[in-house]
């Protein structure tokens, strides 16, 4: 089984190749553009490995990709290539219409021109997993039910919305020229290599260097976590057992309010390294200027993925963060080469909007 990812430098890619790759009768193909957010380090404990193999390349260059398929003729492809932060949506839309929208419809160009020149037993057998997310549902309400898959699309920021014209462009593929897809929506993805510009990394990172602790607005917003390794899990299933043309949610059945999240980093950490100044991590918290146009809440309903293919997840919030603490801790160098002259310039432009 030869698996084509995309994205695969990235935080959710490499989780899944390193845990694919642990399973002899697969190879992997990873092509990745290497933004800011693609970091090879992640992989370098398969790098040299028979079943891997790496090509730089933009999901957006129909040749190129056209040419790695007929070189490696994937049994699957799986889309996790991105731009993937909403701050970063926020301060510069273009670039996620560019990737997500485009590259997503180029792509699947180089996957049909591929597609129809296979036989019939393996185009009945080739897949197409798009990796989603469930802010393509918009936000709810604090009583308002979890999201399924019947929910109207309501995108809200221009990182939501271009993942949800992805979506679209999805079905219309396997709808008009019949190319195997599946699409996945999931919740807030946590664990190692995650670049520390989302919350949970960010919390630890700066906790570490007893840097504040920025929470926008109150704190009151909730997400819906979910531990990498069941994601990678999840999709591994929706590959090996999904059907066709259907779209499966994907959630932690974990959901809480951000300044609980980052209370729960405070007091592992309390406990982990007290700090040696006597106070406690949860007084670097700083309450900073709101996420223009947030998103109060999103909760996911895994019901059907959990029925038709039997996934759960199985790892539980504070399993996950104190496996996720520790990996940051003991990965110095790791952080130590992200955190150069681009990550600062990042962190400056987000944060000194919200004083
Ligand atoms: P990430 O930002 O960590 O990684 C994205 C990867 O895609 C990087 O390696 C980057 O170099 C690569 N990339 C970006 N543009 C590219 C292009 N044009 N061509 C080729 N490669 C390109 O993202 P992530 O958090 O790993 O998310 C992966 C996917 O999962 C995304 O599609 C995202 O929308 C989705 N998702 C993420 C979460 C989450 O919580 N992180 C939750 C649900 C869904
Ligand atoms: O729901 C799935 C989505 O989860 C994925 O599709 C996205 O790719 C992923 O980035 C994530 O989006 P969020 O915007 O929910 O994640 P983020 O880690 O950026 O923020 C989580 C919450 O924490 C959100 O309510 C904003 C808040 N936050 C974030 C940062 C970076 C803070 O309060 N302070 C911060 O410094």
């Amino acid at each position: 089984m030869t698996i084509l990812v995309t994205g695969g430098a990235g935080f959710i890619g490499s989780n899944f190749i390193l845990e694919s790759l642990k399973n002899d009768d697969e190879k992997i193909i990873n092509i990745d553009s290497l933004t800011y957010a693609g970091n090879l380090e992640n992989l370098d404990s398969v790098y040299g490995s028979k079943n891997y193999e790496f090509i730089e390349c933009d999901i957006a260059d129909t040749k190129k990709v056209n040419s790695v398929l007929e070189k490696y003729k994937p049994n699957s492809v799986i889309n996790f290539a991105a731009e993937s932060h909403v701050d970063r949506s926020i301060l510069g839309p273009e670039k996620f219409f560019q990737t997500n929208v485009i590259g997503t419809l180029k792509l699947l160009d180089a996957i049909k021109q591929f597609f129809i020149n296979l036989d019939e037993s393996d185009k009945k057998n080739f897949r197409f997993i798009h990796v989603s997310t469930d802010e393509v549902y918009g936000s709810l309400s604090t009583i308002e039910p979890a999201f399924t898959e019947n929910n109207q699309f309501k995108p809200n920021s221009p990182y939501a919305a271009s993942k949800a014209s992805s979506d679209h462009i999805v079905r219309a593929y396997n709808h008009t020229y019949n190319i195997p897809c599946i699409i996945t929506n999931c919740s807030n993805n946590y664990g190692p290599f995650q670049f520390p510009e989302k919350l949970i990394p960010l919390i630890i990172v700066n906790a570490i260097d007893l840097k504040p602790l920025p929470i926008y607005g109150k704190g009151d917003q909730i997400r819906d976590w979910l531990f990498v390794k069941d994601h990678c899990a999840a999709i591994k299933s929706v590959l090996k057992y999904g059907t066709v043309s259907n779209t499966y949610n994907i959630g932690g059945n974990c959901e809480m309010k951000n300044l609980d999240v980052v209370l729960t980093i405070c007091n592992i950490l309390d406990d982990m390294v007290p700090r040696k100044d006597g106070k406690k991590y949860d007084e670097l918290i700083v309450y900073v200027k709101d996420r223009p146009g947030h998103d109060i809440r999103y909760a996911v309903d895994s019901s059907k993925i959990k029925k038709k293919l039997s996934w759960e997840p199985k790892v539980n919030f504070n399993d996950g963060l104190m496996e996720t603490i520790k990996w940051y801790m003991s990965n110095n160098q790791w952080l130590a080469n992200i955190k150069d002259g681009s990550y600062q310039d990042w962190i400056t432009k987000n944060y000194s909007n919200r004083k």
